[in-house]
């Protein structure tokens, strides 16, 4: 929840006006993240070497107090209230400074209301000497609160995240009267960590520390963007050194500390919205500046830099990237990048603050194009997200699936996995877990895996599986699914599992995402970036992904040759018929005008499509606010059915596989009872489904059973949509909630 991001010119100049502009873009793409608050700090003046100030214990230099601004709502009340400030206060935009450090929130409150004061940049205290912008949640703030309290700090907000500026400022003051005043910014920040229990990504700035910034991160995600700006003649130079630096395909070494699942052979195209699988250590190949893998150390050059909670805030300015590991803490300072490792067991060493040893990391390149992120034609995320489709299918199956010809079967080849595949094979269970979206695409892929693998395939939502403390074994291979790769209860469920010694393998559109980071194997559903908060894109990707790992785990023997070549060819064949259903989008606007009053809306569904049920209701209430429930089919008898009346509508799907003639007979059922019924049926079926009763039907076309729930919940997708739109709700940002929930 919640996007942080912050700004460092170094050695290049910049005027006042720009820098509130890039703070405010980046906010504007991590919106999505949160949207119920938001903030920024910025110099109050250009002038370095800074005054002398009485708050400070030593009398030592401080610079003068930033400016913050913090106000409640979305980024663009923000951006308009400070632009009216600085008019009313003549604040000069054109100011320019070589070095300045910027730093910004957009917030999902966790703790205290959405306003003014508990918006971020939390505060140390009047003078604003340290600020913070955090996402996450402190779970021992309330013991910290009540010691800082005893030490005279007064508190504005009802935010966790104020005892962490405050924090800093009384270990700041406590080393100086100490009579350590060579105490860094650094040591600072890994002492409040010391204290700091729960999630986090923090970026600290501090008025002790001028043009400094210092991040860290436990849980929450955070990355580092660097952008060199070169001079005309370092750009020669760099042009003329292309031929040998650019090589591509030489063999550059991988980052040792930073795992990714193996290279995936099969993507022979890259992913696109992600991060490059490999680790380089140099090369930007497009001609325009060149970089060593030791820039981080090098002090002097020009250059600019980022820190946000994703790539979407970065890519515009820069695709060198790092991505910040739990536990480490990047040292903005002087244009270079630190990188330390903080060890909790390692407190105080003979009376001063510990200086633990800094660490090489190296930059990964984003690849990634800013037209991904933004809207294109479109009026919202979502509806370009449910109509880009047909190509997200595309993207997720290139180069995975393998035709064969006169002599070679059909088969899939899922690169991230084929060293495990023996072990999966093995297990005495598959354990799916993941939350929302993500848990309902791995329950439309469950009946497949278990058919084709023979291996049963339980289903846990992870913070059920939390609660309970559900057995996990040795024997068991957890498949843990996750659009963004941060959800702070799956990670906590991987976590759980990787200490109970089960094979983790992870399902995730996020390259370089921590659920990507820490399984033993995985597969990128390649969807590209998705910044609509109602998953759509990713669910189906995901439901790919997973019927191509149950084509690969099931693997190739005679008995279940003909039903495997079917689903491939099904495969191939996905995205047409994706196109094709897109094309219902009149009628389901139409429909939406008609349900637009409703107050509730039922999904029945089974089988394949007991999934569809449940993601078909969970967008119709997370998106349109429209109380909505999906049923198992099989369940209606058993309570759902005494809700059937004239006037509730009911959605039945109802499309042609094993379970076909069961739904007629529910059908039926609700028939008999005046159940106003919309019907989604195969092509062709609209008399047997109506018979009995009337119904709105809508056809979709047929697709391998195990496929229908793709194709089928596209219609219940553009139904949400629609209906949010003629509600006149935000679609992209539904209230209460935001894309990526990095809080338990
Ligand atoms: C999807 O529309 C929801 N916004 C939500 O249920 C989401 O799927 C869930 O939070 C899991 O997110 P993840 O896939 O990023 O782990
Ligand atoms: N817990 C903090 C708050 O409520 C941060 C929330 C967030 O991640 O946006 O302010």
């Amino acid at each position: 929840m919640c996007g942080i991001f912050a700004y460092l010119n170094y050695n290049v100049n910049k005027e006042r006006r720009y820098i509130l502009q890039v703070l405010f873009n980046g906010l504007r793409r991590l919106e999505y993240r949160g949207y119920d608050s938001a903030g920024i700090a910025i110099d109050s003046s250009s002038e370095n070497p800074p005054s002398s100030s009485p708050s400070c214990p030593n009398n030592s230099v401080i610079s003068p107090p930033p400016l913050v601004f913090r106000r409640e709502g979305n980024i663009e009340t923000l951006v308009k209230s400070v632009y009216q400030e600085v008019a009313e206060t003549d604040l000069n935009l054109e100011e320019s400074f070589s070095v300045h450090a910027g730093i910004a929130h957009t917030r999902w409150a966790t703790h205290g209301e959405p306003a003014p004061r508990n918006s971020h940049p939390q505060s140390s205290d009047d003078g604003n000497e340290f600020l913070v912008v955090h996402n996450g949640v402190i779970t021992n703030y309330e013991v910290l609160k009540e010691t800082l309290v005893r030490h005279r700090f007064t508190f504005e907000s009802e935010t966790d995240t104020e005892v962490i500026p405050k924090l800093a400022k009384f270990v700041f003051d406590k080393a100086n009267e100490e009579g350590d005043q060579t105490v860094t910014f650094c040591q600072v920040v890994l002492e409040v960590m010391r204290h700091l229990e729960g999630a986090y990504a923090l970026i600290f700035k501090s008025r002790h520390y001028p043009n400094e910034l210092i991040a860290c991160k436990r849980g929450s995600p955070l990355l580092l963007g660097v952008k060199i700006v070169l001079t005309r003649e370092q750009k020669a130079k760099a042009q003329g050194m292309l031929p040998e630096k650019c090589d591509k395909d030489d063999n550059r070494e991988m980052n040792p500390d930073f795992r990714y699942w193996p290279h995936q052979g099969e993507e022979l195209d890259p992913t696109k919205g992600q991060i490059n699988q490999k680790e380089l250590m140099e090369g930007d190949c497009n001609g325009s500046a060149f970089h060593d893998d030791k820039f981080l150390l090098k002090n002097g050059h020009p250059k600019e830099l980022f820190l946000s909670s994703d790539a979407n805030a970065v890519v515009e300015h820069t695709k060198r990237v790092l991505v910040i590991e739990d536990g480490e803490v990047v040292h903005l300072k002087d244009g270079e990048a630190t990188i330390l490792k903080f060890d909790n067991d390692k407190g105080k060493h003979g009376g001063s603050l510990s200086r633990p040893a800094s660490v090489q990391r190296a930059l990964s390149i984003l690849e990634m194009e800013v037209e991904q992120i933004n809207k294109g034609n479109y009026e919202h995320y979502m509806q370009k997200e449910i109509h880009e489709q047909p190509e997200s299918l595309k993207t997720t199956m290139r180069g995975r699936l393998i035709r064969g010809g006169s002599c070679k079967a059909k088969t899939v080849l899922l690169g991230g996995l084929k060293d495990h595949l023996k072990t999966i094979r093995r297990s005495r269970r598959i354990v799916f877990i993941g939350c929302g979206t993500s848990y309902n695409a791995a329950l439309a892929a469950r009946p497949i895996l278990e058919e084709l693998s023979g291996i049963p395939v339980t289903m846990e939502i992870a913070s059920d599986l939390l609660d309970r403390q559900g057995p996990i074994y040795r024997e068991d291979t957890a498949v843990f699914v996750s659009q963004s790769g941060e959800t702070a209860d799956t990670l906590l469920a991987l976590e759980y599992a990787l200490d109970n010694g089960a094979l983790c393998v992870g399902i995730t559109n996020t390259v370089g995402s921590a659920i990507a980071r820490h399984t033993h194997c995985g597969v990128h559903i390649n969807a590209g970036c998705e910044i609509g908060v109602a998953s759509t894109k990713a669910y189906t990707s995901q439901i790919v992904v997973m019927a191509m790992l149950a084509l690969a785990i099931g693997g190739d023997t005679i008995s279940n040759q003909a039903r495997r070549e079917a689903i491939i060819d099904g495969l191939f064949d996905l995205p047409n018929k994706v196109r094709e259903v897109l094309k219902l989008d009149q009628e389901m606007k139409d429909l939406a005008s008609l349900l637009i009053a409703e107050q509730s809306l039922l999904v029945f569904g089974r089988g394949y499509n007991y999934a569809t049920s449940l993601e078909g209701a969970l967008k119709v209430k997370e998106v349109a606010l429209m109380h909505s429930e999906g049923i198992l089919a099989g369940e209606m008898k058993h309570g759902p059915l005494a809700l059937v009346d004239e006037t509730l509508p009911i959605v039945v799907i109802a499309t042609r596989d094993t379970c076909f003639s069961k739904q007629q007979s529910v059908i039926q059922q609700l028939h008999a009872r005046k159940g106003r019924l919309i019907v989604v049926c195969s092509k062709g079926d609209a008399a047997a489904v109506s018979s009995g009763g009337s119904c709105r039907v809508i056809e979709v076309p047929q697709v391998e059973d195990c496929l229908q729930p793709v194709v089928n919940i596209i219609p219940l997708q553009l139904l949400a949509y629609h209906l949010t739109v003629l509600r006149g709700f935000n679609v992209d940002q539904p209230r209460n909630l935001a894309k990526s929930v990095t809080t338990q």
